[in-house]
């Protein structure tokens, strides 16, 4: 078992919800510690960005403009073996598909408006994390 970081953004669509405390919760409760966390509005060039691994797929437009309908909470997540544990903790992309109590299944309204992104591997992690945040604002 590794202590891993991950990045964790809760999107526009949970944010104007007011569900930050509550997506909070089900991260402490599943044993994550959320060791930096900040609200950011993302400008539509930082979007694309951010998710320019997907600039190719159908659904990148509509991804984009997703995030930037209204502010976020950016935050680092630790824990042993994080970025699985907090993907497991989201559950599916589609919330029709995920698993109950799982964020996505409580709060997910769509594929597009589901609430939240985790990192999905180490490398992942490594650079979403420093897109965000600089290295004095993670406090372990
Ligand atoms: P994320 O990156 O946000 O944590 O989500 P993910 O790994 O579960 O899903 P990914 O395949 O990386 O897709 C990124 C985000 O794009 C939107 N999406 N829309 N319409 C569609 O078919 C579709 N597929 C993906 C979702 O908002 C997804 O979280
Ligand atoms: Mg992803």
């Amino acid at each position: 078992m590794t202590i891993q970081q991950t990045l964790s953004i809760i999107k526009p669509d949970a944010v104007r919800r007011n569900l930050t405390g509550q997506i909070n919760a089900k991260i402490e409760e599943a044993g994550l510690r959320i060791i930096a966390q900040k609200r950011h509005r993302l400008t539509k060039e930082q979007t694309q960005a951010f998710y320019a691994v997907h600039a190719e797929r159908s659904f990148y437009e509509d991804l984009c403009n997703a995030m930037t309908l209204g502010p976020i909470i950016v935050q680092v997540l630790e824990e042993e073996e994080a970025i699985a544990k907090y993907r497991e903790v989201m559950g599916a992309t589609n919330p029709s598909n995920a698993a109950p109590e799982t964020i996505r299944y409580e709060f997910g309204e769509s594929v597009t408006f589901n609430s939240v992104h985790g990192s999905d591997a180490p490398e992942t992690a490594a650079k979403e994390i420093p897109f965000f945040f600089s290295q004095i604002e993670i406090l372990r």
